[in-house]
Order: C-alpha cells, then sequence, then structure tokens
C-alpha cells in the first residue's frame, strides 16, 4: 500500500566545507574540500519520503535562479509532485552554508530566502491537496504562520500531523496541540522545554509530551531514538555505522517515518525503519544524495530478523 505524504517546507542549495574540525569563534581554518549538494530539510523529508515509496507533494518556494531550477529537476526526478512548489520572482532559493568535520558531525547556518515566503493564503490554496494526503510532514525553515495555518487544517480533516521542530523555535501551545507526533533531537528538545542540554531524554520526552502532542519522539544518533506516548517510553536502537557526513541523516529519519505511518503502519515500525534510514544517510555525502531507497533499507532490515 502507498500513502501520501505532503511535505511543507525549505528547499535550500546546501554549499559544504569539509575541514579537520568546526571552527571556534574567531578561528580561520584551512578546509580540505567544497561542493554543492541539493537540501533544505523540507526537500530533504520529501525525497526521504519518496524513497520510501510515499506518493509526495511538497508545497513551498524557490527562487528564479540557477539553484531554483536544479531544486525543482532533483525533486521532480525523484516524482515528487510539485504543483503546489512555487517560483517566486525577486529572492534567492535558500542556501545553508555547512561544515562538516572529520567525524562527520556538522553545524549548519542556513539563510531562508524563498522559503520565508510561504505563507497562510498559499496554505489556504492548496488546502485540497492538505486535506487529501494522509500525513502531514513539516518542518521549521519556513514561517511560523504557515506552519500552524497547515496543521489546523490537516487536523481538522482527521489527517495525521508531524512536526520535525527543527530548527529550534518557541512553538505555541495550539500548534503543540494539533500534533499527531513531534520530532526533535536532544538540543531541540532542551531549548523547547527549557532544560539543560544533559537532562536524561526520558525526562525531555516527557515534558514534551505534556506539552500537547500524541506522541514525541527524540533522535539520540547512534543510540538510535527514544519514542514517548500515552502508553510509555522505548528506546528503538539503531545500526552501527561509520558515519561520514550526518547532514540529511534526521531528514531520512523524519521523512522515513512520514511514509511508514502514511501506509498505516505502527509508530514503533516507523521509527525502527526510520532509524536505519538514518544511519545509512550517514554514510553517504550530501543531504538529498545520501538519502537511502526503500530496497536498500529493507535489505538490512531483512538481514536482522534473520
Ligand atoms: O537537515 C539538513 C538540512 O538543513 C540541510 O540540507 C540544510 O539545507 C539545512 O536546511
Amino acid at each position: 500500500m502507498t500513502g501520501r505524504v505532503c511535505v511543507i517546507g525549505s528547499a535550500n542549495m546546501d554549499m559544504v566545507v569539509r575541514a579537520p574540525s568546526l571552527p571556534t569563534p574567531g578561528e580561520t581554518l584551512l578546509g580540505e574540500s567544497y561542493q554543492t549538494f541539493p537540501g533544505g530539510k523540507g526537500a530533504n523529508q520529501a525525497v526521504a519520503a519518496a524513497r520510501m515509496g510515499a506518493r509526495v507533494t511538497m508545497v513551498g518556494r524557490v527562487g528564479a535562479d540557477a539553484s531554483g531550477t536544479e531544486l525543482r529537476k532533483v525533486l521532480g526526478r525523484e516524482g515528487v509532485d510539485l504543483t503546489a512548489m512555487r517560483t517566486a520572482a525577486g529572492v534567492s532559493t535558500g542556501v545553508a552554508l555547512i561544515t562538516i568535520d572529520a567525524q562527520g558531525e556538522n553545524t549548519i547556518v542556513a539563510v531562508g530566502g524563498a522559503n520565508l515566503l510561504v505563507s497562510p493564503e498559499d496554505i489556504q490554496g492548496v488546502a485540497g491537496l492538505i486535506r487529501s494526503a494522509e500525513v502531514l510532514l513539516m518542518q521549521l525553515e519556513v514561517p511560523l504562520d504557515a506552519v500552524e495555518a497547515a496543521a489546523r487544517l490537516a487536523h481538522g480533516a482527521g489527517r495525521r500531523v508531524i512536526l520535525n521542530a527543527a530548527p529550534a523555535r518557541p512553538l505555541s501551545d495550539a500548534l503543540l496541540g494539533l500534533l499527531d507526533v513531534l520530532i526533535v533531537n536532544e538540543a531541540e528538545a532542551a531549548s523547547l522545554t527549557k532544560r539543560p542540554i544533559d537532562t536524561p531524554p526520558e525526562q525531555l520526552a516527557k515534558a514534551l509530551l505534556a506539552l500537547g502532542p500524541g506522541a514525541v519522539i527524540i533522535t539520540l544518533g547512534k543510540l538510535g531514538a527514544l519514542v514517548a506516548d500515552a502508553s510509555g517510553c522505548n528506546t528503538v536502537p539503531t545500526i552501527p555505522v561509520t558515519a561520514s557526513d550526518t547532514v540529511g541523516a534526521g531528514d531520512a529519519f523524519c521523512g522515513t517515518v512520514a511514509a511508514m505511518l502514511a501506509e498505516d503502519k505502527t509508530l514503533a515500525h516507523a521509527v525502527r525503519v526510520g532509524c536505519v534510514a538514518g544511519a545509512l544517510a550517514a554514510t553517504k555525502p550530501g543531504a538529498i544524495p545520501s538519502l537511502p531507497t526503500r530496497a536498500a533499507v529493507g535489505e538490512i532490515l531483512a538481514a536482522k530478523t534473520h
């Protein structure tokens, strides 16, 4: 069974530098390489869901420039429906400046550009698309009022609403109450709950659940992910890999979870599959180029059960 996923989010051109370490304030480092890759949390998650077999529609904006043309081409090749992806005049496509160190860890500064023009009016214009998808998947690289408008629409239509609250921003109680699944990493969980970063993830998850979402997932990198809902808290392990570039790993996880839930799989199953997808994405360079297919993830899951 194929499910429909509507992604509302960003598309960026990623400018990626590899360096021996991440620069500290005031430091100039000599980098080792420079490459550009298609990315943006919205586009990454849309492609991740499509590669897992979902029928995906993406709502967003790119600029009328070479990066925008390239991103549309990449998304189109993946079979993502772009009828609701608009090209905005007079503004640049979003861009992300990324540094990756020798361990594959990264820092990212994203400049929104055209992504920041996604508006509640855009959302009203694609209400039919949002209502007809089993799952609405969003992140926070587009304006919050658009995210809230979409969440209200999908929730009102009885659709599942997933928010990957990245990058972390304060969220209204109203929005948190509309979410079926909130996905964050530990730093984002700490920021949303205003707790120290070293708070145990179980405590962060319980504090997040109390804010209103139906379920909370905290991604834990090499340790997998913690899933919490009214029935309790569980850690789902991932597979061991040698990470070379973790950019897009979280997006592989989110897109996969959305695709699985759109097929009506359980949350526990969706997270198990998502953890494998995230681990595989960390083994390859680039955001979109690193996202695994359903076949690649399936092979690993099959080997684990034998
Ligand atoms: O999650 C990774 C993404 O974050 C990158 O592709 C970059 O564009 C930023 O949006």
